[in-house]
C-alpha cells in the first residue's frame, strides 16, 4: 500500500508507527482477548491507558503540580461555551485578542454568560498577523486568544505577561513545540491535529480556577466534576484516549517537544521558502512576522490556477492542500505528524508546478 502524503487540517495525519502499533493491538490488547475498545472504562487494563496517557502529557509539556489534565468530549469547540459557563458572569469580563474565525466563535459564546471586550484584533486586514497588545488587562475573568490560527495560518510567537489567567486555545498547535504551560489558566485543544484522532478533547486547568466556578451549571459541564472524577465521570473515549497515549509514546521517542519544534520549524522553513522564492506567483497569507509552522496558507495568482495546482497535486498524491471554505487559495497543514520528506516533496512540486504555466 502507497501511503497518501496527507496536508489535512483536522483530522490530520497520524504517525504511521501508531497506526501500525493500533493495528497490531486492535484485536487483543495486552493479552486481554480483545481490543482496547471493548475494555470497560473501570477496568484496570483500561485505567492503566489512561494514567499513561496523562502521565506522558504531563511529562512532555512539564506541566506542573497545580494543574489538572482532564481529558473531555464536545470538542475544542464545547470549550467554547464550557470556560464562560463556569468563569464568566453577568459581573465580569472576559477580554479577547481576535485572530480568526475560532477566536469569534469562542467570543460568541463567551458572550451568551458575561461582558466582553476585545482588546487587539487584526480582523480589518483579514486576520494576516498576530496584533500586539498595548495594554495587558489587570482585571477580568480571563484573557482568552487562539495560539495559532488553523484558517488564517498565523501563530502567536510569544505569549503576554498577564495577571488575569490566559486561556488558551491550543487546538492546531499543541504540543508542537514547548511552551510554559504556568503563563495559563487554561488550555485546550480538540485532539485530531496533533494529539490523535478526534473524540478527546484536553483540557489543562490551573487547579485554583476551580474555586471560581458558577454554581448554576450542569453538573457534567462542570470543570470540577470531572476532576473529582479523574474524566472518568460518565464514559470516556476509550479508543481516542488510548490513540493519545501511543501518539505520546511517539512523541517522546522523536526526542520530545524541543525536537520535534526543531522539526517543525525546518518543514515550515521549506515550504515559506517555496513562497517567498517565487516571484509572487505563490502570495503568502500571513504576514511573515505571524507566520503558522502548522498551517502553511497562499493563494496563486487566480482560481482556475489554484484549481490546477491542487490537482496536478493530488495526481502526485498529495492531498488536503485546498484552503477553508471561507477563504480559499491553499493551505498545507504540516502538524507532527507530516514529515520533513513529505515537506521536501511539496516544496519541490510548488517550484516545478510554477515553473511548468
Ligand atoms: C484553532 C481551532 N479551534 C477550535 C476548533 C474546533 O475544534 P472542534 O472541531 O474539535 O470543536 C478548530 C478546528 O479545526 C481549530 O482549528
Amino acid at each position: 500500500m502507497i501511503r497518501t502524503t496527507n496536508f489535512n487540517a483536522g483530522p490530520a495525519a497520524l504517525p504511521l508507527e501508531v497506526l501500525q502499533k493500533a493495528k497490531d493491538e486492535f484485536l487483543d490488547f495486552n493479552g486481554a482477548g480483545m481490543s482496547v475498545m471493548e475494555l470497560s472504562h473501570r477496568s484496570k487494563e483500561y485505567d492503566a491507558v489512561h494514567q499513561h496517557a496523562k502521565a506522558l502529557l504531563k511529562e512532555l509539556m512539564e506541566i506542573p503540580e497545580d494543574y489538572e489534565v482532564l481529558f473531555l468530549q464536545g470538542g475544542a469547540s464545547l470549550q467554547f461555551s464550557m470556560i464562560p459557563m463556569n468563569f464568566l458572569s453577568k459581573e465580569k469580563t472576559a477580554h479577547f485578542v481576535m485572530t480568526g474565525s475560532w477566536s469569534e466563535k469562542a467570543l460568541a459564546e463567551a458572550k451568551l454568560f458575561g461582558n466582553t471586550s476585545i482588546i487587539a484584533t487584526s480582523e480589518t486586514d483579514t486576520y494576516r498577523y498576530i496584533p500586539c497588545i498595548s495594554e495587558v488587562p489587570s482585571g477580568g475573568a480571563y484573557l482568552h486568544l487562539t495560539s495559532n490560527n488553523t484558517i488564517f495560518g498565523t501563530q502567536w510567537q510569544q505569549f503576554p505577561d498577564c495577571s488575569i489567567p490566559i486561556v488558551a486555545d491550543m487546538s492546531s498547535d499543541i504540543l508542537s513545540r514547548p511552551i510554559d504551560v504556568s503563563k495559563f489558566g487554561i488550555i485546550y485543544a480538540g485532539a485530531q491535529k496533533n494529539l490523535g484522532p478526534s473524540g478527546v478533547t484536553v483540557v489543562i486547568l490551573k487547579k485554583e480556577l476551580l474555586s471560581q466556578e458558577n454554581e448554576q451549571v450542569a453538573k457534567i459541564l462542570k470543570y470540577s466534576t470531572h476532576v473529582k472524577a479523574d474524566s472518568l465521570y460518565n464514559t470516556p473515549p476509550t479508543f481516542a484516549i488510548y490513540m493519545l497515549s501511543l501518539v505520546l509514546e511517539w512523541l517522546k521517542e522523536q526526542g520530545g517537544l524541543s525536537a520535534i519544534a526543531q522539526r517543525n520549524r525546518k518543514k515550515a522553513e521549506m515550504l515559506y521558502k517555496a513562497i517567498d522564492d517565487s516571484h509572487g506567483f505563490y502570495r503568502g497569507h500571513a504576514r511573515t512576522d505571524s507566520r503558522s509552522n502548522m498551517n502553511v496558507t497562499f493563494t496563486l495568482t487566480n482560481d482556475e490556477l489554484t484549481k490546477s495546482f491542487i490537482t496536478k497535486a493530488k495526481q502526485e498524491n498529495m492531498v488536503g492542500l485546498g484552503g477553508h471554505r471561507s477563504i480559499g487559495g491553499c493551505r498545507a497543514s504540516i502538524y507532527n505528524a507530516v514529515s520533513i520528506e513529505d515537506c521536501e516533496k511539496l516544496a519541490s512540486f510548488m517550484k516545478h508546478f510554477r515553473e511548468s504555466v
